[in-house]
């Protein structure tokens, strides 16, 4: 291999590195060093000092970052020039580079070709566009995969995953860690010190299609895992309840991943359950060992992963992987449907919550079409802007898109880019170029904290997991539906809402919402308790209180954790059939779930009724006062406009009212961030702002404005 070419200083660099370097400033590195990570469950970035990018050759000066995936690879070499000028143009100042580049980087087991990525990074460089550099390890090449085919998943039936996508690794091979480290070390040596660099992305995606991994490898470390959790098997036996259907281990050897039990069968929930828990773990070791690495060798680069805080990805459990991390960064694409724009408010929140608050970095997303929806619908006008502004609104200081220009062949073919196939004399790549002036304006947002709401929904990845698992009382309960559902009520009451991790410091806010709280593990409840004595106002809903953290029920009658706090004992669930209604007294319509609700407090009050189904007479909605707060439960899916009734009395109740002017509830949503006011159009319609935003102004459809 040969030896990276730019030394430390000025003199020895590249011919375009001097050229860009003799207008530019010396370095310049945001915040302190990172400290050690935390272990501990819910470690988030709160909890340690936050590194932003490491800016090079610019005075200090507030900035969005704006750019792309940048996937040069896919085209020959006199492309790369129209691409700098159109990133130019458009105001582009940061790529991601190398993600999926492996196999081009080193082409055979000592075969090493940099010479593409050198002029790429030198021509960047010298346009002044910053790189986020991949460590390139997504997506093994297949010289690696054909010599060692023991690093392929296998997926809960013994079925390889073989190579012809991407991302066919096992987290736990050492022999795939081994080759890994050794191109994050190539890396890190050829482009530490390189004047381009701003940030190492640590691979891509983690666990969007390796998140399980079945094989004796993984076997291997889940038993590691279990030992270290459990200590002992008469441990482990208790926590999984393996009396039941003759389960019994009697030494860690015996004990396997949740591998294929056959048709109909009921696997053991508490094994699955840790199962999850294992393999969002063994991603997280992945990325541990390749970010230690990266700070061995350039200890001044910040270094991050991209997340996936989506509806559609729960593998991973970000509250605990957020403290890991230099600064966190989140990929988020629009899901089609009428709660499409709340869904992205609702991940970009989470994400800030996660960022605890600090500013964070939209690492992808799209600037229309995707590709792998089964219908891959186009963004109308306004969305691209809106879209991007909108987490921008919830903190996130770099807005970045897959990706550059749209590839010619390919899986990602017909995936939306800055440059579509039909060029730069387009409407998409217009509003590319409006969006980054946009930025430019909005320059003087960056690094402003997002501002906490007074009330939050409190999301946890475990209760995701527990309450979508089988066993279940019924399938029809989804979490993140319900979670996303109350977020709803609350824009279109006009409340603010933060969407923050179980784990956080969530006593700072008046009223908390825990939607499908499945899992309460030991402490909690008396968590929740002490909260509400002080003055602080609990919700919960059906399907809450029900298991500790090893899955095991609550005896005495459900919700059992909660019973004493919210005052009320239900002996039996009652789930609804799909065709199936139960109308509630105050208007609003139940589905999926209903309860038989006994009060066993006489100052629980009843706040609505069933007028209709098996129900009918019997509590609904229910508020146990207690200290200076409350306790209330919901005890069916209401969807979110039958939630917005009863949060609207609730809120209320707890002291919590909107901030927008009544005519603007609903039509906007508002966001914080310091003194900045975002104003995001929620409807297809100009919605007349003056009352916050001065006189006669008019917020166009699909639009966002910022206010001081
Ligand atoms: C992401 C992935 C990108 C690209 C994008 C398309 O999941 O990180 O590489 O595939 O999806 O939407």
């Amino acid at each position: 291999m040969a030896r990276p070419r730019w030394p430390t200083t000025a003199a020895g660099r590249s011919p375009r590195h001097r050229a860009a370097s003799r207008a530019g400033a010396p370095e310049h590195r945001l915040g302190p060093r990172c400290r050690a990570p935390h272990e501990e469950r819910g470690a988030t970035v709160q909890d340690q000092d936050h590194r932003w990018l490491r800016w090079p050759t610019e005075p200090a000066r507030r900035r969005i970052a704006f750019g792309a995936d940048y996937n040069p690879e896919q085209w020959p070499p006199h492309v790369w020039d129209d691409d700098v000028r159109a990133m130019r143009a458009a105001g582009l100042n940061i790529v991601s580079l190398g993600i999926f580049s492996w196999a081009r980087i080193q082409p055979g087991a000592d075969v090493w070709d940099f010479t593409w990525l050198d002029e790429v990074m030198d021509l960047l460089h010298a346009n002044s566009i910053a790189v986020d550099l991949a460590t390139g390890t997504a997506s093994p090449p297949h010289w690696l995969t054909t010599k060692h085919p023991e690093i392929l998943p296998v997926d809960h039936e013994g079925r390889t995953v073989w190579p012809g996508a991407r991302q066919h690794w096992r987290p736990t091979s050492p022999v795939f860690r081994e080759h890994a480290l050794r191109l994050v070390r190539a890396m890190a040596e050829r482009y530490g010190r390189h004047p381009a660099l701003v940030a190492w992305h640590v691979s891509n995606e983690f666990g969007c299609h390796n998140a399980y991994d079945y094989s004796d490898a993984a076997a291997a470390a889940f038993r590691d895992w279990l030992r270290a959790r459990y200590r002992s098997t008469a441990a482990l036996n208790r926590a999984w309840t393996t009396a039941v259907w003759s389960q019994r281990y009697s030494d860690w050897a015996e004990i396997l991943p949740p591998r294929w039990t056959g048709a109909g069968s009921q696997p053991n929930p508490a094994q699955r359950l840790d199962f999850l828990r294992f393999s969002s773990d063994a991603l997280r070791e992945h990325l541990r060992a390749e970010r230690d690495l990266l700070r061995e060798l350039t200890p001044e680069v910040p270094v991050t992963t991209n997340f996936m805080v989506a509806a559609s990805v729960r593998a991973v459990d970000y509250a605990r992987w957020a403290g890991e991390v230099d600064f966190v960064a989140n990929d988020h694409y629009v899901v089609p449907g009428p709660q499409g724009l709340d869904e992205l408010s609702f991940s970009a929140n989470l994400t800030g919550n996660l960022a605890g608050g600090r500013p964070w970095f939209l690492m992808e997303h799209s600037t229309s079409a995707v590709s792998w929806q089964p219908i891959n619908v186009a963004k109308r006008p306004g969305e691209l802007a809106r879209d991007s502004l909108t987490h921008v609104a919830h903190g996130a200081d770099a807005v970045c898109f897959f990706q550059w220009r749209q590839s010619a062949g390919g899986a990602e073919k017909y995936h939306s880019a800055m440059v579509p196939h039909a060029g730069t004399d387009t409407a998409v790549f217009r509003a590319v170029c409006e969006l980054g002036a946009t930025l430019r304006d909005l320059a003087r947002v960056a690094g402003a904290h997002r501002t906490p709401a007074r009330a939050a929904i409190l999301f946890d990845w475990e209760s995701w997991w527990a309450a979508e698992q089988d066993p279940r009382p019924s399938d029809r309960v989804r979490y993140r539906q319900e979670a996303l559902d109350w977020y709803t009520a609350f824009l279109d009451l006009g409340i603010r809402a933060d969407v923050t991790p179980l784990d956080a410091d969530w006593e700072r806010y008046d009223l908390v919402v825990a939607p499908l709280l499945h899992m309460v593990p030991g402490g909690l409840a008396a968590r929740l308790t002490v909260y509400a004595i002080a003055g602080g106002h609990v919700v919960t809903t059906y399907c809450s209180g029900i298991v500790d953290e090893h899955d095991h029920v609550w005896l005495g009658g459900y919700p059992g954790a909660l019973c004493d706090l919210l005052g009320i004992r239900i002996e039996e669930f009652a789930p609804l059939l799909d065709d199936e209604r139960a109308e509630l007294d105050n208007g609003t319509t139940g589905t999926v779930w209903s309860d038989r609700i006994d009060l066993t407090d006489p100052a629980t009050e009843v706040l609505a009724r069933y007028r209709t189904g098996e129900q009918a007479g019997r509590p609904a909605v229910t508020r146990r006062p207690t200290g200076s707060g409350s306790a209330a439960y919901v005890s069916t899916r209401l969807g979110a406009g039958g939630v917005a009734a009863i949060l609207d009395e609730l809120a209320g109740r707890a002291g919590v009212t909107s901030e927008l002017p009544p005519e603007l509830r609903g039509a906007v949503e508002l966001a914080v961030r310091g003194p900045h006011r975002f104003l995001i159009n929620r409807t297809d319609r100009p919605v007349d702002v003056s009352a916050v935003a001065g006189a006669a102004t008019i917020l166009g459809p699909r639009a966002v404005i910022v206010v001081r």
